[in-house]
């Protein structure tokens, strides 16, 4: 019988499956991955978890290891035409342009990268069947990629329960399944068009990963359970193995917000999806990460309470200091002392506590006393245009806001200001969309579902109204109060819970 492991043991095991599988499990999954350990130690003979762990350090190894952990380890759950408006921004926008790329090469490559058991790639070839009315001269192929092997038997087999096909409607089964037993079996001309492939994300393969080998691809719930460095590597991959210009889809809860810059986001009805470079295109600017700066004590807080938007500003001026460096902009006379190049030489702190106090102009003159450099600062020209919005200035705040896009596409709260600024000239549809970018980009961020709950109030979407309201509801409860603070509009948590609760009950859903 294998031995109790330790912490130590359980955290080297959850270590080299991150590096490994690419896969990330949170502190409250421990229990879950000692139960997995044990498992495998069992399966493997070893009497201790060190043992075990020794084997892993063998790459062949622990490349076999990751193939039986695989279905252990991963979420397989899927269905036919899962987030149905992917697959009609995918025949509405997506397929009209690539095929019209395409030129006279006739050729179209898809990849679903963490295809499970296969509904996703057939459900893009039956829509290709039924769309591609000259399928015959076209080279189509679709490669699903998976790193569970039990899950790609089973989409090899291609034999479904009802439960698969939930979202499916019934010509589509009339057409495409034949019923045997309580399985669905799907027709071989849609087996036969698609091929699937053991993969592993975390892996880099030259090989496979070839510069424009890919039209579209889609990775959908699959970098939810994957570390951020894990993502960052597999969608630089796809990047990389994309058509200038191809098109790459995420799930509902996954954004590239933090992750890449080499692509734009694309929006068409109630789906979001991404767009490759063009080649020849300038790259896309924005923000990937954070610099890292080691935290400085002398940087006064003037908001004690629950500050990590405005930690991000601070941040931020820290990280101009820093670039600035000795022979930056400084006071003159100042030098900085060695090894504290990092102290920050100018600060939104005053700005913002002027906002607090709904001081607006004052708040925004201080901003213009500001140097140049911090002037530039993406954190600053949103705090910009918050002020500009708070004090009625709604044109100059919409031309901040353009700016801001113009230098990243992924910046949610420059989404939700020029939703303000688009509802004010009248423009609802417009506004409609940047809230609906804003809550995609950032789903922890109330405001734009609240705002999208006033609009669709407005324009007599009673249904949408209530959904919106109800998950700003829920979003106020937790939201930062800092972000609040920049983007409430000057009420408290307390008022806008209020105010969603007194609109949901005059749409007669209250709670
Ligand atoms: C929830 S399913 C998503 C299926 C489908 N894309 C969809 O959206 O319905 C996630 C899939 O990602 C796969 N996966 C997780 N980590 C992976 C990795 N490192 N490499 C390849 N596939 C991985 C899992 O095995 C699982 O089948």
């Amino acid at each position: 019988m294998s031995e109790a492991r330790s912490g130590d043991e359980v955290d080297a095991f959850g270590a080299w499956i991150a590096q490994r599988m690419g896969l990330h499990f949170d502190a409250d999954k421990r229990e879950f991955l000692a139960d997995v350990l044990r498992e495998r130690m069992q399966k493997t003979g070893c009497m201790h978890a060190g043992e075990y762990l020794k084997r892993l350090e063998n790459h062949l190894v622990g490349t076999a290891e990751a193939r039986e952990l695989a279905p252990s380890l991963t979420v397989a759950e899927t269905y036919f035409f899962r987030h149905l408006d992917h697959f009609r921004a995918f025949e509405e926008v997506v397929l009209p342009n690539v095929l019209k790329r395409s030129g006279g090469v006739r050729r179209l490559r898809i990849l679903s990268a963490g295809c499970a058991s296969g509904e996703e790639a057939y459900s893009l070839a039956m829509l290709l069947e039924r769309c591609l009315l000259d399928r015959a001269e076209w080279r189509i192929e679709i490669l699903g990629i998976d790193i569970n092997p039990a899950v790609l038997a089973k989409a090899r087999l291609g034999a479904y329960s009802a439960w698969a096909l939930r979202e499916t409607g019934a010509d589509v089964r009339a057409r495409y399944f034949r019923q045997k037993g309580s399985e669905f079996v799907l027709s071989d001309a849609i087996r036969e068009m698609v091929a699937f492939e053991e993969r592993n994300l975390a892996e880099e393969d030259f090989g496979f990963w070839k510069a424009e080998t890919f039209d579209v691809i889609f990775c959908r719930n699959v970098t939810m359970y994957l570390k951020p460095e894990c993502t960052r590597a597999a969608v630089a991959r796809m990047e990389r193995a994309l058509i200038p210009g191809g098109y790459l889809f995420m799930g509902y809860a996954e954004t590239l917000r933090g992750i890449s810059n080499a692509f734009h986001l694309c929006h068409s009805d109630h789906a979001f999806y991404y767009r490759s470079r063009e080649a020849g295109e300038a790259p896309i600017p924005g923000p990937i990460q954070e610099a890292t700066i080691p935290a400085d004590d002398s940087a006064t807080w003037v908001l004690q309470e629950d500050a990590s938007w405005v930690d991000a500003i601070q941040r931020s001026s820290d990280r101009i200091a820093v670039l600035a460096g000795p022979g930056g902009t400084q006071p003159p006379g100042m030098k900085p002392a060695p090894g504290v190049a990092a102290a920050a030489r100018w600060s939104l702190g005053e700005a913002l506590e002027l906002l607090r106090q709904e001081r607006f102009s004052a708040a925004l003159e201080c901003l213009d006393a500001l140097p140049q450099e911090a002037q530039a600062d993406a954190d600053a020209k949103l705090l910009l245009a918050v002020l500009l919005v708070n004090a009625g200035r709604m044109e100059k705040a919409e031309s901040v806001c353009g700016q801001l896009l113009k230098a990243d596409e992924l910046n949610a709260g420059a989404h939700y200001l020029m939703a303000l600024c688009r509802e004010r000239t009248g423009d609802l549809s417009a506004s409609a969309h940047h809230d609906r970018t804003a809550a995609y980009l950032d789903a922890g961020f109330a405001m734009p579902h609240f705002h999208l709950g006033m609009l669709a109030r407005r324009t007599g979407a009673l249904g949408e109204a209530r959904r919106a309201l109800e998950s700003a509801l829920e979003l106020f409860a937790r939201e930062d109060a800092s972000r609040i603070l920049l983007f409430g509009g000057g009420f408290s948590r307390e008022a806008l819970v209020t105010l969603c609760r007194t609109q949901l009950q005059a749409l007669g859903g209250g709670r």
